[in-house]
């Protein structure tokens, strides 16, 4: 690694051991842990947040479709999606720290139907329902976390689709291990709980969920568990809704099935 590149890595190590202040709102505490790290933040997390690219690949979001992304930083999504995201009838993004949306809008121009939105993941709504919510290690930075779950459930239309990586304490992690990444992510405002996965498969119909464990940037031997899981919103007993159809307005071959 480059000796610059060296020097923009300790200046966010730095931040990290300092932690996520204690005092101020939550937006406030995350617009003061992030700003100063803002413009490095792509190239460290990329060692970091693993399983990114893979979400979006599991999610198989099509042309036409109404897409959100919860917690998006700063929309570093778009450089997974590619292309697809020109296609989208809407992509928002929204977030809460204003020094990481800045970026997602350097990103996002030029994107005529992408919205970048702060706002508060617990409560923002669409204007009408959505095809996939995706959210990647977010879930693990916002206290209320349970309400962002079914705040999406909520934004889905019937048969649509969620997808969420993040960190969390396996089951099968042992009480030591899950109290060393308990208190390692902790101190930054990483919240890794064993719940938010049971959570999401008793709200949805599971599609696929793999558990994996993968190293720590400047933590030699260290390999943290996150998850990738996504499932998709059932319809309820007597429950119409509009679904996306792919640009020649035909409906997706999942999609079909689930409203046929
Ligand atoms: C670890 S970062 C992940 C960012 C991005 N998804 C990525 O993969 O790089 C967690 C993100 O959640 C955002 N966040 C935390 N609490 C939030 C809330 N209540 N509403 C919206 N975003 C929130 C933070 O500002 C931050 O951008």
């Amino acid at each position: 690694m480059a000796a610059a590149d060296l020097a923009a890595d300790a200046r966010i190590l730095w931040r990290l051991l300092r932690g996520q202040p204690k005092t101020g709102s939550h937006a406030e505490r995350l617009q003061a842990f992030y700003a100063p790290q803002a413009d490095r933040y792509d190239a460290f997390r990329a060692r970091l947040l693993h399983g990114r690219q893979a979400l979006i690949e599991r999610l198989e979001l099509q042309p036409g479709a109404r897409v959100v992304e919860l917690g998006c930083g700063t929309g570093s999504s778009l450089q997974r999606i590619g292309e697809r995201a020109a296609q989208f009838a809407s992509f928002d993004m929204v977030d809460l720290c204003p020094a990481l949306l800045d970026v997602a809008r350097q990103r996002a121009a030029g994107f005529e139907r992408i919205r970048v939105i702060e706002a508060d993941a617990t409560t923002w709504q669409p204007d009408q329902p959505v095809d996939f919510v995706f959210m990647s290690y977010a879930l693990t930075m916002i206290p209320d976390w349970s309400r962002v779950i079914a705040n999406a459930e909520a934004m889905l239309a019937p048969g649509g689709r969620i997808g969420v990586v993040d960190f969390h304490l396996p089951e099968d992690g042992n009480w030591l291990g899950n109290q060393l990444w308990r208190t390692w992510f902790g101190h930054d405002g990483v919240h890794l709980s064993g719940e938010h996965l049971p959570m999401l498969k008793r709200l949805f119909a599971e599609r696929s969920c793999t558990e994996r464990r993968a190293p720590v940037p400047y933590l030699p031997g260290f390999r943290a568990p996150y998850y990738l899981f996504i499932g998709e919103r059932q319809r309820k007993t007597g429950e119409s809704g509009e679904v996306a159809t792919s640009q020649s307005g035909e409906l997706p071959e999942w999609l079909r099935k689930k409203v046929a």
